[in-house]
């Protein structure tokens, strides 16, 4: 495991392996006030103790009107620096790195009235979504937000942010233009309401911090997801996490050949425009498939997310060769519903219990 153990700088941030936690919502587990509790504590102490490079917290809500389930972290007031301190004080401790995903659910979010970069209509789950168009007013507030969660972030001693650009989320219906039919600058330029919120954080914060992003590949092409990044790398963005971007889009798929999700060929496509550092995702099984992905690819992290939730332990059991579980790709991932069941996890807990 050549590639896979060794260390990396971004930035000035050292990370101490490519092995990187991609953001996963814990549901059930905070009030509907986003307010972070000791259980949100305890898991990211986990998951750094278990030896990854880097942690990306799980999406957490710049607008109490944006989000996902109610259920949500929240980062869209000051009274909440507080208990996401405590969450990047026990990573740091435990010598991991960790970033905080800025999200705002768009048409996909859980109120009344649903913000979208047009007025849009979808099914979701046998329900109909529609999306209003939002005014100018609307997207500047919704702009501002995004930068004064990135300030809180800081504050809150986090290294860095991630924007959340992709699966179908506001920042992703700006991006797709299949969903994003404004004829004004943020339709005619999707990227814009992005590229704005970018240099307006980098504007905020000292330059040490890190802002990437999570950007769809396929949005709706490869092409357009390369073009995205070009201009985010131009307008000074840390790094680009790789994944799918607004749901239902018909992907061109990777070439025959390719072992993996067509998502983890996209990123090394996207890698071969960019000088930034580039995260692939997507059923990521085992250390040496994350190893083969970093050589084929030239990406230079592999997001390990549900192999996590099996075992928060992966890091280190990969590097001392140890079995690091599996996610057995449940119809519905409990961590949406009721962590203790994850059936990956049982499984490992028996084997082990059993000595094999
Ligand atoms: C329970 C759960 C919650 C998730 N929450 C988020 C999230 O908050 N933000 C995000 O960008 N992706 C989220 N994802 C997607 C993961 O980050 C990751 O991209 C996906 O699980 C595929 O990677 P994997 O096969 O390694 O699990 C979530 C996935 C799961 C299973
Ligand atoms: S085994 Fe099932 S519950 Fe556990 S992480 Fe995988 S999909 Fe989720």
């Amino acid at each position: 495991m050549n590639k896979l153990f060794e260390a990396m700088k971004l930035k000035n941030l050292k990370i101490k392996n490519r092995i990187c936690v991609p953001p996963m919502v814990c549901y059930n587990w905070v009030e509907e006030d986003g307010y972070a509790v000791q259980r949100n504590i305890d898991h990211y102490r986990a998951i750094a103790r278990g030896g990854a490079g880097l942690i990306i917290q799980e999406a957490t809500c710049v607008d109490p009107e944006g989000k996902l389930s109610k259920d949500q972290l929240g980062i869209w007031e000051d009274g909440q620096i507080n208990g996401l301190k405590e969450i990047a004080d026990a990573v740091h401790e435990e010598d991991c790195p960790i970033f905080l995903q800025i999200h705002h659910a768009g048409v996909n979010g859980s109120g009344e009235y649903l913000l979208c970069p047009s007025d849009y209509e979808m099914d979701k789950d046998g329900e109909k979504r529609i999306g209003h168009e939002m005014t100018k007013e609307q997207i500047q507030k919704v702009q501002d937000q995004f930068v004064k969660a990135a300030v809180r972030a800081y504050q809150a001693g986090y290294d860095g942010v991630e924007l959340h650009g992709c699966h179908s989320y506001l920042m992703c219906e700006f991006f797709n233009s299949r969903v994003n039919k404004r004829t004004d600058e943020y339709g005619q330029y999707p990227e814009r309401f992005a590229v704005e919120i970018l240099e307006r954080i980098k504007e905020a914060v000292p330059k040490e911090f890190i802002v990437g992003i999570r950007l769809g590949a396929f949005e709706p092409a490869l092409a357009d997801g390369i073009r995205h990044a070009k201009l985010l790398e131009e307008h000074g963005i840390d790094f680009l996490d790789i994944s799918y971007g607004f749901s239902g889009e018909d992907e061109p798929g990777a070439p025959k050949d390719f072992p993996y999700k067509d998502v983890i060929h996209a990123a090394g496509e996207i890698k071969k425009h960019v000088s930034v550092p580039v995260f692939a995702v997507n059923s990521i099984t085992d250390a040496r498939m994350a190893e083969d992905i970093l050589e084929r690819t030239g990406v230079d992290m592999a997001d390990i997310g549900r192999g996590v939730l099996v075992n928060y332990n992966w890091a280190i059991d990969a590097k001392e060769g140890r079995d690091t579980g599996r996610c057995l790709h449940c119809k519905e991932c409990q961590w949406g519903i009721d962590a203790e069941k994850c059936a990956g996890r049982v499984l490992l807990n028996r084997k082990r219990n059993m000595g094999e």
